[in-house]
């Protein structure tokens, strides 16, 4: 990072000088390390609309331009060309594999795909109906009571090995949430399958009959998977970075990234979308849920549209988009009504003045639902098959943090606005 003119700032008539951090891409970054200490003074940025919380080398999104990289490569053509495990490399290790690399590491995950047994019982501890996210949360949390000899942080091998497991368990353990939801025997993963068609056999297999994946679903589940791969300083992946700053363990950092995604302004959302697109139900009632959208004192959102960071348009989107014509050309079900209203939806947001003056695009999560929807997933699994899709991402990210020595606990200010000091009133005189 060159550094460029200082930006100067002036408080009650005092002179202060901020060093300007020059990104490889982006927005010039302005350092404000030190000025509490110089001047006294905080700054105010809830949400974090202005203010980068690291320096990192992973991710890059250009919201205006509609852009995402991963180290360097945009996103159509890691889509196109690359598959879910290779981008897993590449965000890990920074580089693309050569081919040795590359079997090497599919051996390792794929020797890791299976869970201790114990945790079948660990999972019969839930109720039949929890979320799947909900399991999740917990499953992934246990996971440091299972295999504690990946905690240590500070040992770059046991990082290594933590982030291996992270990566070839969590398939496992979303398609054990689903089989238990469902109350079917869990289904063990297949190590001559890929990393995507295991999952689909993990989910739909049972001991009953044979269950052959097709292979157009299974490179559209790898493709999902490789678009939520990772979205640079996202609110789970802030999180995770938080909950790591402290020195917490790997694992208990992605259950608390799993945590945060659930919620319905983030991961949450593609449910959110497929359960909107089903209550609006029929075409013609579409300018009806356009109009709750539009109107201020109502707090609906349309579910699938809008981005903090993209203001022109999702480049994942453009990508599921073409997926979600595949995988339902595929299975022949054009005629679908909930896809009608999609994409009737779609169409009447992007010509509306509300939509457009205001920048809100369909965003990756509008088409991932129904993709998923029509493989035969359940909408409690969309969030899952996200968070099992982050977690390569998380764990990157984690493990730059752990591994920069500038990396200290993560501890915001905040613009207190309480009440003054004030005295004790005892009971008897309130
Ligand atoms: N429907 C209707 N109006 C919307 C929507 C929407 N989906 N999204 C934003 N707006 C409006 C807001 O009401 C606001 O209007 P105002 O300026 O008149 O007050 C304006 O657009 C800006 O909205 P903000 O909430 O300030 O935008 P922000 O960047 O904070 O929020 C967010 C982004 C949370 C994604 C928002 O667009 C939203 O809630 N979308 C629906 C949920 C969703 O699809 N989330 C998935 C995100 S992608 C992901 O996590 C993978």
């Amino acid at each position: 990072m060159a550094d460029l003119n200082p930006a100067k700032l002036t408080i009650d008539g005092q002179d202060y000088e901020l060093p300007v951090l020059k990104p490889t891409a982006g927005p010039n970054v302005l350092d404000i390390r030190k000025l509490y200490g110089q001047a006294d003074v905080f700054t105010y940025d809830p949400g974090f609309t202005s203010t980068a919380s690291c320096d990192s080398t992973i991710t890059y999104i250009d919201g205006d331009k509609g852009e995402l990289w991963y180290r360097g490569y945009p996103i159509e053509q890691l889509a196109e060309k690359s598959h879910y495990l290779e981008v897993c490399y590449l965000l890990l290790h920074g580089e693309l594999p050569s081919k040795e690399q590359m079997v090497d590491f599919e051996n390792r995950i794929t020797r890791h795909t299976m869970v201790h047994e114990q945790m079948h019982y660990f999972f019969r501890g839930f109720r039949r109906d929890s979320h799947p996210m909900a399991t999740m949360v917990g499953v992934v949390g246990a996971m440091s009571a299972f295999y504690h000899d990946s905690t240590d942080i500070s040992d770059e091998w046991q990082r290594e090995v933590a982030a291996m497991r992270l990566i070839a368990k969590l398939p496992t353990i979303a398609a054990m949430a689903y089989k238990y939801s469902i109350g079917q025997p869990f289904v063990y993963p297949r190590n001559d399958l890929d990393y995507a068609a295991n999952f689909l056999h993990m989910c739909f297999a049972v001991p009953a009959e044979d269950y052959v994946v097709k292979p157009e679903l299974a490179r559209a589940m790898d493709r999902i998977f490789t678009l939520h791969a990772d979205h640079e300083q996202n609110a789970s992946t802030s999180t995770v970075r938080l909950a790591g700053s402290s020195g917490a363990n790997p694992f208990a950092c992605i259950a608390a990234g799993i945590a945060c995604l659930w919620g319905p302004a983030h991961g949450g959302a593609n449910q959110a979308c497929l359960e909107m697109l089903k209550e609006i139900g029929t075409v013609d009632r579409i300018p009806e849920y356009i109009a709750k959208a539009k109107d201020k004192n109502d707090p609906f959102r349309l579910m699938g549209f809008g981005h903090r960071v993209y203001k022109n348009f999702d480049p994942r989107a453009k990508v599921m988009k073409e997926s979600a014509d595949e995988v339902l050309d595929l299975l022949g079900i054009e005629n679908n009504e909930t896809l009608k209203v999609a994409k009737e939806l779609e169409r009447i947001a992007l010509e509306d003045e509300y939509f457009v003056s205001k920048k809100l695009y369909p965003n990756v999560d509008f088409y991932s639902g129904i993709i998923l929807s029509a493989m035969g997933f359940p909408t409690s699994m969309f969030t899952p098959i996200f968070a099992m899709s982050r977690t390569v991402g998380w764990i990157s990210q984690w493990k730059e943090m752990i591994g920069d020595p500038q990396n200290k606990i993560g501890r915001p200010r905040q613009l207190y606005v309480g009440s003054d000091r004030r005295d004790y009133v005892d009971v008897s005189s309130r």
